[in-house]
């Protein structure tokens, strides 16, 4: 599979123009913060989750955020408003630094709202997106913000083998055998692109004995446009849930293309505190501002921990 660098603007093509965050989950996993804070904007350092998506997003050359929002978790697109009187009084007294941070998420894209009346699953999400894409949009990227990928480069390169074969490109990563259990699971063949498989089947949640592989989801996704079909012609999956996955499996029965990515780099998942606290250790350790301290202060409270065991 000839996959080619850096020529994203041959024959006219476009990238990605929008990426659809599902950002209506209650955030269970996250009780009791979640009952009044939308998960999505607990920080990592000093910036939200969605902030994260919103940068990684912009950094792919998209230009529309169309977030998926509860009813009840507005709060999530009042981070891109503008706030005129804080910035004003930051700048008023000198604070420019923090004056940028506060304007910074609403000059990095146009967030659009997309209400989800009712949680009923991931492709029920992705599925109301359709209308917010212009006419001319082949295909779309999914980012979910409880995960984060390191190095974000990984879009890049899904977007790489999307302009090379078609279809749909999702981000793969390996998971031991008895995690299977918590992510959409691949079936693959091999392509003559290395990192790049073929994916022939895909399966949400299967029972580890019978998972056809340890590659998993992981939030990152390139849809084609016909995934909004299948995800009508689909019935409710796992968990009584309309499910991404059985949509990208009813596209590859009917002959479509879709590969993986398989991400080499680190992953976080932000939506349970086993995850999130982790993340804030490795952004935290990588911050200039903190990063020297927190070191100096992981090791001796390591240290004292190891004391004690
Ligand atoms: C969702 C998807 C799953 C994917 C996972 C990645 O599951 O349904 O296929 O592997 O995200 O994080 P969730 O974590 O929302 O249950």
């Amino acid at each position: 599979m000839p996959i080619k660098s850096n020529d994203a603007q041959d024959n006219g093509y476009h990238g990605v123009k929008t990426v659809v965050v599902p950002a209506a989950g209650m955030g269970t996993r996250f009780l009791p913060a979640t009952k009044t804070v939308p998960k999505e904007l607990l920080p990592v350092v000093d910036t939200p989750g969605i902030e994260l998506i919103a940068e990684e997003a912009a950094t792919l050359g998209a230009t529309r955020l169309a977030i998926i929002t509860a009813p009840k978790k507005q709060e999530v697109m009042r981070h891109f408003d503008e706030f005129p009187e804080l910035v004003r009084t930051l700048r008023a007294r000198g604070k420019e630094e923090q004056a940028v941070k506060v304007e910074r998420a609403g000059k990095l894209i146009k967030p659009v709202s997309v209400p989800q009346e009712e949680p009923l699953g991931l492709g029920h999400a992705i599925g109301l997106a359709e209308d917010t894409l212009d006419d001319d949009e082949q295909f779309f990227a999914v980012m979910l913000p409880d995960d984060i990928v390191m190095p974000a480069t990984v879009m890049g390169e899904m977007e790489r083998v999307r302009r090379a074969v078609g279809g749909s490109v999702l981000c793969a990563f390996e998971v031991s055998r008895e995690q299977t259990a918590d992510y959409g699971v691949f079936d693959v063949e091999d392509t003559n692109a290395p990192g790049v498989k073929k994916v022939k089947g895909m399966v949400e949640k299967p029972d580890p004995a019978d998972a056809p592989s340890n590659l998993v989801a992981t939030g990152r996704y390139i849809l084609d446009r016909k995934v909004f079909s299948a995800l009508r012609r689909i019935k409710p999956g796992k968990g009584g849930e309309i499910q991404l996955t059985d949509a990208i499996e009813l596209l590859i029965r009917e002959g479509e293309p879709v590969h993986v990515v398989v991400h080499r780099g680190t992953r976080h998942d932000l939506g349970n505190p086993g995850g999130y606290i982790p993340a804030c250790v490795d952004f935290g350790l990588r911050n200039e501002q903190y990063g020297p301290a927190l070191y100096k202060d992981l090791k001796d409270i390591i240290a004292r921990y190891e004391a004690e065991l």
